[in-house]
């Protein structure tokens, strides 16, 4: 197959950790045979250093005839306080192409259940995906305003119908190919816009008879997801809530620096990044860790070109360059050996 991506590098440790994600696609188009060609293009602070725009309309149209996006990460101490912010060419991008579904999984590798905050005992054997609605909800009702001269303020939680029902089927379609367990996130003892996301996925579960769902309220999920996280499967949940129980999952693992996510639009368009920021602590030291970066490559694969087995080769590769003890700085495997960002590409790549 030939695929053509556009890769974002962005600030920080962006460029090095893209240079990794390419030279990995580069080892895979040659032992599956594909062809993957990719293009560079500005966003974020360098975007604004250079064009002004954190998201320049070259970019845009670049992104527009590519097969799938691949980002770093943007931003930095150096435009802190701007007028033009790094982060808006983030929020435009995601709105520009609709990237309606966002996908996190989060998997605890054996040889990182050391570095959880939680007991290894709770963490061990956690593999989820939380699949949150990213272009609409609280975040993007109207209207959001202070009134009556700053006394009192409002902001909105609207869906429309068809908005839930596609981030309730992508949830579905994901939890078919997994573990077939769904939980839909809610706070349906309050909101009304939870009662009627809750019927819409009784609806669209019909559909869908191979996978068990289940509904829980948005306050038991979070106390759920710290004390026993290897209960869940696949997770669905409006915008503001998918917000904070990524936020809190990602944590699980204790390891910022290996977890990937996708966004994802209904013509199949993706970006992928991983979620971290742009560690301009530690940027240009050849120090960072390209697995997150890296992992979210492999989504890339799986989620837009359908390459499932590809993908899978990745995921080894990186859990078995991690097993066999070789990490980078920000990574706590005892007596691990460190690798510079360069290294640990090479290890990855050689494991393929
Ligand atoms: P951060 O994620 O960049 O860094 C937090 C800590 O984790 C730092 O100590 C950093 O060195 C470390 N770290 C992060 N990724 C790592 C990796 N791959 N390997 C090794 N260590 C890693 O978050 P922070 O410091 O809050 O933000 C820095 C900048 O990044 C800010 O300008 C922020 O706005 C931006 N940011 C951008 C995001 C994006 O592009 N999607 C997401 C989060 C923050
Ligand atoms: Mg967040």
């Amino acid at each position: 197959m030939e695929k053509h991506i556009v890769t974002l590098p962005g600030d920080g440790i962006g460029p090095e950790i893209m240079q990794s994600a390419e030279a990995v696609l580069k080892a895979v188009g040659e032992k599956f045979s594909h062809q993957f060609t990719t293009e560079s293009h500005a966003i974020g602070g360098n975007a604004i250093d250079q064009f002004n725009d954190p998201l320049p309309e070259q970019t845009i149209e670049a992104c527009e005839a590519a097969d799938a996006i691949l980002l770093g990460a943007v931003g930095g101490p150096k435009w802190a306080g701007g007028q033009l912010r790094p982060e808006q060419g983030l929020l435009k991008i995601r709105k520009h192409f609709n990237l309606f579904a966002n996908l996190r999984p989060v998997t605890i590798f054996n040889s990182l259940e050391s570095s959880s905050p939680l007991k290894q005992s709770i963490v061990h054997g956690s593999d989820l995906m939380i699949v949150r609605e990213l272009t609409s909800g609280l975040y993007f009702g109207q209207p959001s305003e202070r009134r009556d001269g700053g006394q009192s303020v409002v902001d909105t939680l609207t869906y429309t119908r068809g908005e839930i029902e596609r981030i309730v089927r992508k949830a579905f379609d994901t939890a078919s190919v997994r573990r077939k367990h769904l939980t839909s996130v809610d706070k349906a003892n309050v909101l009304e816009s939870s009662r009627m996301w809750r019927e819409i996925v009784n609806e669209i579960s019909t559909e869908y008879p191979d996978v068990t769902v289940e509904h829980e309220l948005v306050d038991a999920a979070a106390m759920k997801l710290i004390t026993n996280p290897s209960y869940f499967d696949v997770i669905v949940t409006e915008n503001l809530f998918g917000d904070i129980l990524s936020d809190e999952a990602s944590v699980i693992t204790g390891s910022l620096g290996v977890l990937p996510s996708a966004s994802i639009n209904d013509k199949g368009l993706g970006l992928f990044e991983p979620i971290h920021g742009s560690a301009p602590d530690i940027a240009n030291e050849n120090k960072a860790n390209p697995i997150g970066m890296i992992l979210s490559a492999a989504m890339m694969l799986r989620y837009s070109f359908g390459m499932n087995e590809e993908s899978a080769a990745i995921e080894k590769a990186v859990e078995e360059v991690l097993a066999a003890g070789y990490k980078t700085s920000d990574l706590n495997i005892e007596n691990g050996t460190n690798l510079t960002t360069t290294e640990m590409t090479e290890k990855i790549i050689s494991s393929l």
